[in-house]
């Protein structure tokens, strides 16, 4: 390929970015010697930009824009249609004052991570009898019934499991064209209509949703136009809350790795407490492979370190290649939670659910949310002792989402002292 590639026509780098995964981007970088990748997806011109500089550029230039930034098969999978990462200008505030009101009032994520401490707790109890327990199924398992019964959700004990696999299906098919994406497709198609039917029977005073509760505040939330928003985007911004609380168990699983892979971050967690388990949760959000980048359309031509942007461009912000980034970083490879030990991560530093502000911006207004559960979970397995049988931990990167393979497996689960 040739290097300062802009003066020819990129080929199309859709399938190989399905194909290479979380290597498509580094590949890309590697090739470039200017301050961006200039390349073509799904059809359409599209540069990628990190650094401190790009992530001020990607969030405080209106005119980088969301709606249509977003492919259909990614909506119809992980977000919904009409979901609030394709909304821009007014709309956007008046629908994310509403989450960011929800999810990062402290009150509301303390409540949240008691429910999800006794869940763990209720859970753990059953794995002390000699079974293997999968880390991953276990805390998706776990965070679905904790995150219903949190918002306020009625969800009966037998529908525990089919409600967390297709959870789980929509977060983990939404990047792939095989049967992991029909399986995520079906799952949104079934959650969005349940969903539905409840809130309909909510507004139509068949029943009634606990006051104050995350439900209530959805189903009566008003858009910028001052109207109830309509049923299905209802259902899609309920599943905005409790599709990406469960996907907390992908970050979970990793912990479970880095205490293998780490084995003296056991007796770090185990001494160091809560204050090192937020530390360690944010390496581990840092460390490890989860959302690649985030992307919005240039609404007309921009510039970002004197380069030219021309309008209708697709601008994909590297999140995994900023935490990663050696310029940022002290040896980026490390897995060392030591880097956020009594100190707050700048704003811009860390950005694996996107930086900028999240009541101005798109940066993910579940952040606190999930600090505070990865930090809870990943000390509560650290106070477990257990043996890792054999299995396979290897952590493929031509998949998005990826995950130890395994899913971590443990066995003799005990309570330690
Ligand atoms: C947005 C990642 C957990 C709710 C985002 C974005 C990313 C992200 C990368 C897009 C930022 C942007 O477009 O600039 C993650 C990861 C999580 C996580 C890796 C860990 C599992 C959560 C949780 C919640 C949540 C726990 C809610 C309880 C949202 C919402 C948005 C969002 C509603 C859309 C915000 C907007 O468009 O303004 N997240 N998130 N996320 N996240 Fe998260």
């Amino acid at each position: 390929l040739l290097k300062n590639p802009m003066r020819v026509r990129e080929p199309d780098q859709t399938l190989p970015l399905l194909a290479d995964g979380y290597r498509w981007l580094p590949a890309q970088w590697e090739q470039t010697d200017g301050p961006m990748v200039r390349t073509r997806l799904m059809g359409r011109p599209a540069v990628a930009v990190r650094g401190p500089e790009a992530v001020r550029f990607f969030y405080e230039e209106p005119r980088i824009e969301r709606h249509d930034a977003l492919p259909g098969p990614v909506l119809s999978t992980l977000f919904g249609h009409g979901a609030v990462h394709t909304l821009d200008g007014r709309d956007h505030q008046v629908r994310k004052a509403m989450f960011v009101d929800l999810l990062k009032d402290p009150d509301r994520v303390e409540a949240l991570a008691s429910t999800v401490g006794a869940a763990w707790d209720t859970a753990a109890e059953q794995w002390t009898d000699g079974r293997r327990v999968v880390l991953f199924d276990e805390s998706a398992r776990l965070l679905t019934r904790a995150v219903c019964r949190w918002a306020g959700l009625p969800l009966d004990a037998s529908r525990v499991d089919d409600v967390t696999r297709d959870l789980v299906a929509m977060v983990d098919g939404f990047a792939t064209a095989g049967p992991r994406h029909i399986r995520a497709r079906r799952a949104r198609r079934r959650a969005e209509q349940g969903l539905m039917r409840l809130v309909t029977r909510i507004r139509t005073g068949e029943r009634k949703a606990d006051p104050g509760s995350v439900l209530d505040a959805v189903v009566h939330h008003q858009g910028a136009d001052g109207l109830l928003i309509d049923t299905h985007t209802t259902a899609v911004e309920l599943l905005n809350i409790l599709r990406p609380t469960v996907a907390i168990s992908w970050f979970v699983a990793f912990a479970g790795h880095a205490l293998h892979e780490w084995p003296d971050q056991k007796r770090l967690l185990r001494e160091g407490g809560e204050e090192y388990a937020r530390a360690f949760a944010h390496e581990v959000r840092r460390h490890y492979p989860f959302a690649p980048f985030v992307a919005g359309v240039a609404q007309e031509e921009l510039h970002h370190r004197g380069e030219p942007i021309e309008a209708g461009t697709l601008v994909l912000l590297d999140l995994y290649g900023h935490d990663h980034d050696a310029e940022l970083w002290v040896r980026p490879d490390d897995f060392d939670p030591g880097r956020f030990t009594g100190r707050t991560p700048e704003r811009d530093e860390l950005i694996p659910q996107g930086g900028g502000d999240a009541s101005a911006g798109h940066r993910c207004p579940g952040e606190d949310i999930t600090v505070r559960l990865l930090g809870l979970l990943s000390l509560r397995l650290a106070r477990l002792e257990y043996r890792m049988p054999a299995q396979d931990l290897r952590i493929p990167l031509e998949r998005i989402p990826t995950r130890p393979k395994s899913g971590v497996v443990l066995g003799d689960v005990r309570y330690g002292d």
